[in-house]
């Protein structure tokens, strides 16, 4: 059974006072829960801080990028072993906004999954298409490149610490969420790959994330789907209601 995963990007939000403020809140709702792991992904400013307010906690803390590089001349970049020591568990990898804001490439998410795959930290990896791929026809093959490009030279065991994120960009922020069917559809694909390359058993165990427009509303049709292991969620994650709601999906 793959253990669903609820996970808030916070993107650019929140100073220092407001996370801290925010997760303490969240520590007091999920102190019972355990359906599901919670993961927040506050800005790197307030990842220390967060981390220091969730310690001994059930809810883990990511940051929303890295560099691949262990040190180095790289202005305005963080390293994996900066972001462990700040308190991180886990680092989102690949978001359709990195890649759009700063050109970033498949080899480059490549090189940032093994670097945090070296420091110990579980990768959430985001793949997705944009709304001129999907129109085009094209999903499949952008997935596939995605897929492979990120995954080049992983082994089993490597995949088995990673989490994988399927965000459509045409859903990212529009309010225009993919039907469950839709995103499943290609949550069933991203799993053929991931058999293909890695073999059955890392396949079932991948657990593979829903993101794009996730709200209290939609998340029970989304999480009733077999393919859809949890949601990777922006705006949504930045209330404590709603975030509580999205924790505390519908199940039967
Ligand atoms: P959204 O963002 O929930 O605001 O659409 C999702 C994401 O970018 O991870």
């Amino acid at each position: 059974m793959r253990k669903p995963v609820i996970a808030g990007n916070w993107k650019m939000y929140k100073t220092i006072g407001e996370s801290v403020d925010f997760v303490k809140d969240l520590r007091a709702r999920f102190a019972k829960v355990d359906h599901c792991d919670v993961v927040v992904a506050p800005p790197f400013t307030a990842l220390r801080a967060v981390a220091d307010a969730l310690k001994g906690s059930n809810i883990a803390v990511a940051a929303q990028d890295c560099h691949w590089n262990k040190e180095g001349a790289h202005t305005g970049d963080v390293s994996t072993s900066m972001l462990w020591d700040a308190g991180c568990t886990h680092v989102i990898i690949g978001h359709s906004e990195r890649r759009r804001d700063h050109g970033e490439k498949d080899e480059e998410v490549n090189k940032k999954i093994k670097a945090a795959l070296g420091s110990q930290l579980f990768p959430i990896v985001c793949v997705g298409e944009t709304l001129e791929e999907r129109e085009a026809g094209e999903t499949e093959k952008i997935l596939h490149r995605q897929f492979t490009g990120a995954f080049l030279g992983l082994t089993a065991q490597e995949i088995s610490r990673i989490i994988l994120a399927y965000e459509p960009v045409w859903a990212i922020g529009t309010g225009r969420t993919a039907t469950p069917e839709i995103a499943a559809e290609s949550h069933r694909l991203l799993r053929e790959l991931a058999r293909k390359q890695f073999g059955d058993e890392p396949a079932i165990n991948l657990r593979i994330l829903y993101g794009g427009s996730v709200k209290p509303d939609n998340v029970g049709g989304l999480m009733a789907q077999p393919e859809i292991d949890g949601a990777l969620v922006g705006g949504a994650s930045l209330k404590a209601d709603s975030f509580a709601a999205l924790v505390n999906y519908p199940r039967t």
